[in-house]
């Protein structure tokens, strides 16, 4: 049913209790042919039934998973679908290959974006011993190159700074979940020039009462992003942005705790 695209027959026998993980005797599970063929609507309801997303199968030439086969034929929905559902993007076929080698070879950029944004590794060598990156620049893919650079020098750099940001993520953490009403995270982007679709895309995600908290959270996590990429001093900035809305009183107590590490020394541990 997966194979041929039956929506019904694919929902009728999930609901009537068939095994979702059942796999042929080449290792393939129903995922595996959606994911070949594109059918993204059978796809969401594999996912949704609980599949294994990183199943590997025992076809002769690859010993892949869904999301090899979903990028080897360009199925972009399927691909999405995958990645939201938090397949190992370091999974290696046969060839020893990642699904963004795959997306390299064949120069398909929008792949290779959505797995960079979720952090694909970037060192992991094929049975050649290259790289995503050598990969996209022997097949003159020149955007692409560019793309998997800039994301390399990204991780590096956030990397690097991850110790001096950690004290303030958890002051932005204190701020969304204990101190910003309902609404006043939507106040605070709209000042930093967030567009409407994007706030909307952060609260389309509704996990309960309190959604407004994560949905501040992801927004402050985000606005962190743009102004360390521009060299800004985030406190300064965040108190602004708290004064701006009409929120004094949080931006005094925001601007003490975010220098109330700064202003101690570093501790070191012994031993
Ligand atoms: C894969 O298939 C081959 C034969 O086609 C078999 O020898 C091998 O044991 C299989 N591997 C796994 C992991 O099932
Ligand atoms: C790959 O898929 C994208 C999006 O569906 C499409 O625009 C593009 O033309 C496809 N490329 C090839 C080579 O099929
Ligand atoms: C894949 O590799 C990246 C970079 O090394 C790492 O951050 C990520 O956690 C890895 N993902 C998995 C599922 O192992």
């Amino acid at each position: 049913a997966a194979d041929g695209g039956h929506y019904e027959c694919v929902r009728l026998l999930l609901d009537s209790g068939c095994n979702v993980n059942a796999q042929t005797n080449r290792k393939m599970n129903a995922l595996h042919y959606v994911a070949q063929h594109g059918h993204d609507r059978e796809a969401s309801l594999l996912l949704k039934a609980g599949i294994n997303v990183d199943a590997i199968n025992n076809v002769s030439t690859q010993h892949c998973t869904p999301l090899h086969l979903a990028v080897f034929n360009n199925h972009t929905k399927v691909v999405r679908l995958l990645i939201d559902a938090g397949s190992n993007l370091n999974a290696t076929d046969i060839r020893q290959q990642t699904a963004l080698h795959i997306a390299s070879e064949h120069g398909w950029h929008d792949l290779a974006e959505m797995m960079l944004i979720s952090r694909v590794s970037l060192s992991l060598t094929d049975k050649q011993g290259k790289t995503c990156l050598e990969v996209a620049a022997r097949g003159n893919h020149v955007v692409l190159v560019d793309m998997i650079i800039k994301a390399d020098r990204f991780s590096k750099w956030e990397k690097d700074h991850q110790p001096e940001t950690q004290h303030f993520r958890s002051v932005l953490w204190t701020l969304a979940t204990k101190h910003l009403c309902y609404g006043e995270w939507k106040i605070l982007a709209q000042h930093w020039d967030f567009s409407e679709a994007h706030i909307q895309a952060i609260e389309q995600q509704w996990t309960g009462k309190k959604s407004f908290k994560d949905h501040g959270h992801r927004m402050l996590l985000i606005w962190l992003h743009g102004v360390l990429v521009a060299g800004e001093n985030p406190t300064k900035s965040l108190y602004e942005g708290l004064v701006e809305i009409s929120r004094t009183d949080l931006a005094e107590f925001i601007r003490q705790k975010a220098n109330s590490q700064t202003s101690s020394p570093k501790m070191c541990c012994v031993m």
